[in-house]
């Protein structure tokens, strides 16, 4: 028995998962972000685990057998985030999240003290990633700055305080800047630059490596006979990578979470940082993924529901299955910045066209191809680097939405396929790391590709509409720096 474990943004979300690859049972316990000031996004980590905590508290009550017999656990975490630890181990401050705004300053500080970054991390200095974030604290927060024994990201803190010991696979490193992404190892010079050592880093392990183990007064609280390995685990992105068997070149994948993502693994770095295409290393040995993301995908339609007082499922159900033609409103989904293509972390997002005869569903549906249409972004950004999708499979809580998939598909101009399961995919993903970390079984007989449920084919009439949108969409971002 396995257990995946997904530190999202919005929700913890724990997997039990069988040594059939099927998902037992799940929790879920949601999270709170609060925004100090504008552009300022944080959470308290305190509340990660006390949110992870009640979910294992939940399955005990459940499963109690099941949970007894876990063997490997494997974490998924949201990306980028800085938790700043004091000499015991303790967070000085909120954790600063991955689509904070603040430190766009840092960021130009950053490219001119360290001139390799690029070519180092494969990323451009985005203010979503840790490393400018920590030269934030250092001129803003100084005091904070000089304690700081210690920076994980989020789910290397939750594993400090289920295992004892500060460990980061070197998936979710690559997105903190200070990883050299082909050595897959700390780079001495980028820690250099914002005034860290290697002794305020975690050690690195791969995603499917035994990282540790759970420590035994929680084995025992959750009646687990023995103490499980911890897996070194993954960002968000690459769990996600794993949970659909994407660990391969020519399978990539978007992403409708939270955030939104255009992911494609590769056997070698294809960066394209002039354009912010993110550059990860895979929760996989030898593979990496270069990814165009979006800060707001799924949370635009958790906006517009909460401007209109209705239920998402309210929202979607009178769009029916999929598009007629494209909606007369449009969309920019920039409510939290953005970064594929533009890294601009003061755009915000806009609803142009509206009339008197614009009702709610038209809104609804121009939110949802706004996000579309910053996939397409995406997308050209990963051509440009020489990286085409002929397909792509749908994951995360967006994905559930067949309209959704519909605009995706004709936006697009690609198949998209859905999964069962699509939605908890970043859990599952991170169960079955836990489970190579027990098992060293070969990585290709775990990650297979799930059953695909459904396939949205592009249809002519609606690609051409869309096509015809795309660039009067485009003209509506004017960059705010
Ligand atoms: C990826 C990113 C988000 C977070 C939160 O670069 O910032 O996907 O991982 O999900």
């Amino acid at each position: 028995m396995y257990l995946g474990i997904d530190l999202g943004t919005s929700a913890v979300k724990t997997a039990l998962v069988d040594s059939a690859q099927r998902v037992i049972a799940s929790e879920s316990r949601p999270l709170t972000t609060f925004s100090p000031r504008p552009g300022h996004v944080e959470q308290d980590p305190a509340q990660w685990i006390d949110a992870t905590f009640a979910t294992l508290d939940a399955l005990k009550a459940t499963h109690a057998g099941e949970l007894a017999a876990v063997e490997g656990i494997g974490l998924s975490g949201q990306m980028h985030g800085a938790t700043l630890l004091d000499a015991s181990a303790r967070p000085l401050r909120p954790c600063i999240l991955w689509n904070d705004g603040r430190s766009a300053a840092e960021c130009r500080v950053l490219e001119r003290r360290w001139p390799a970054l690029r070519a180092t991390s494969g990323n451009k200095a985005m203010p979503g990633f840790t490393a400018p974030k920590l030269l934030w604290i250092a001129t803003h927060e100084p005091e904070i700055f000089a304690a700081t024994k210690l920076v994980l990201l989020p789910k290397a803190y939750l594993r400090l305080v289920l295992s004892g010991e500060a460990i980061e696979d070197v998936s979710d490193a690559s997105g903190s800047l200070w990883l050299d992404a082909a050595r897959r190892d700390w780079s001495d010079a980028a820690l250099a630059a914002t005034g860290l050592s290697r002794d305020h880093m975690p050690r690195l392990v791969e995603g499917c490596a035994p990282a540790t183990t759970l420590r035994g007064e929680l084995a025992r609280r959750w009646g687990m006979t023995g103490q499980p390995v911890i897996a070194g685990g993954a960002g968000d992105n690459p769990a996600g990578a794993v949970g659909i068997g994407a660990i391969r070149p020519g399978t990539a994948f978007v992403s409708l979470g939270t955030s939104g993502a255009l992911l494609a693994p590769t056997s070698r770095i294809a960066a394209n940082p002039d354009r912010a295409v993110h550059t990860f290393c895979h929760a996989i040995p030898d593979m990496w993924i270069q990814a165009g993301a979006i800060l707001s995908a799924a949370s635009c339609l958790a906006w517009i529901a909460r401007l209109f007082g209705a239920t998402e499922a309210e929202l979607l159900a009178p769009l029916g299955l999929r598009p007629q033609a494209p909606s007369a409103v449009s969309f920019l989904p920039y409510l939290a910045g953005e970064r594929t293509p533009h890294d601009d972390p003061a755009v915000r997002g806009m609803l142009d066209g509206l009339s008197h005869g614009t009702d709610r569903g038209s809104i609804v549906q121009a939110v949802l191809e706004g996000v579309a249409f910053a996939l397409a972004d995406c997308r050209d950004a990963l051509a440009d680097a020489g990286i085409a999708m002929t397909e792509a499979d749908a994951i995360g809580g967006g994905s559930r939405s067949r309209f959704w998939l519909s605009v995706l598909a004709n936006v697009l101009n690609v198949p998209i396929h859905r999964f069962t399961g699509g939605e908890t995919g970043a859990a599952f993903g991170a169960a079955r790391l836990g489970r190579l970390a027990v098992t060293g079984e070969a990585i290709a007989a775990v990650c297979t590709r799930p059953q695909r449920i459904e396939t949205f084919e592009p249809d002519a009439g609606l690609v051409d509409a869309y096509a015809e949108r795309l660039p009067a969409w485009r003209e509506l971002y004017r960059p705010r720096h």
